[in-house]
């Protein structure tokens, strides 16, 4: 579905990935983990075409978005990716059925009448209906991860990314919101990244784990595999510990 394939990237003289090669398989949730600043965002940026990097090449849907040159052919390719960043940044003066409505609104042909049956379809299916007339502000966070889902859903992308979707939540919203990853997959069935340093909460919602390290994915396997690894920094990660091959900044 992503196939990263010896991506290198730095800024300036700072080495970010050194090599990084990654295979997102179709209808599954890979998350991709790792300590703060290890450039587990970069990937992501550069998955969506944000960033570019110095060499090697990503595939989305068979597709290089890395050799894509126009915007034109880039937006194309970005048309099978949504993405939830951290805040859900809706916009705060439209109302709930309107930050859903949006993407349709702005990109797509539909009639009004079909992008009506599509929004409201859709908040339905993440029982945001009774909320469809409030205004973010007037929501709780775990209700506005929702609208942000609603709104990332209803372009139908094959490929979902989540870039740290619970960090700043209480535990129990962050649980909601792995719930609405789970729930929302087996209802639309799409292909998931998530992007996290929760571990092991986000394993909940994953099927295969990539751990990035030093600019490298260390270790690619299951949850399972994953806890049950010798691998020093992998423990170190896994327990929280603060001594360890992993350097605290
Ligand atoms: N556009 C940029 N220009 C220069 N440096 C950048 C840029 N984007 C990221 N970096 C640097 O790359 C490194 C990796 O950043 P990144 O945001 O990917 O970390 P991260 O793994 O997502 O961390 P966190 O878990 O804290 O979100 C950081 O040192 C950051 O300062
Ligand atoms: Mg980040």
């Amino acid at each position: 579905m992503i196939s990263v394939r010896n991506v290198h990237k730095s800024f300036g003289s700072q080495v970010v990935l050194e090599d990084v090669s990654l295979e997102i398989e179709p209808g599954r949730t890979t998350a991709i983990v790792g300590p703060s600043g290890v450039g587990k965002s970069v990937l992501l940026k550069l998955i969506m075409g944000i960033l570019a990097p110095d060499s090697g090449e990503i595939l989305v849907c068979g597709e290089n978005i890395t050799q894509a040159r126009s915007e034109q052919q880039k937006n194309a390719i970005r048309s099978s990716l949504g993405v939830l960043f951290q805040s859900a940044a809706l916009f705060d003066s439209l109302t709930i059925y309107e930050n859903v409505a949006f993407p349709l609104v702005e990109k797509s042909k539909l009639s009004r009448r079909e992008i009506h049956r599509r929004v409201v379809e859709m908040l339905e299916s993440l029982s945001l209906l009774p909320h469809a007339f409030n205004y973010p502000e007037e929501i709780s966070m775990g209700m506005r991860k929702r609208v942000g889902m609603a709104r990332s859903l209803i372009t139908k992308p094959k490929v979902l990314l989540f870039d740290e979707p619970n960090t700043g939540l209480d535990p129990l919203v962050g649980q909601e919101v792995y719930d609405l990853i789970s729930e929302s997959r087996q209802k639309w069935g799409f292909t998931g990244v998530v992007i996290s340093h929760e571990l092991p909460e986000v394993f909940q919602v994953s099927d295969r784990v990539a751990m990035l390290l030093n600019g490298r994915i260390i270790l690619e396997g299951t949850p399972d595999e994953i806890c049950s690894s010798s691998n020093e920094a992998v423990q170190q990660f896994l327990n929280g510990k603060v001594d360890g091959p992993i350097k605290i900044h």
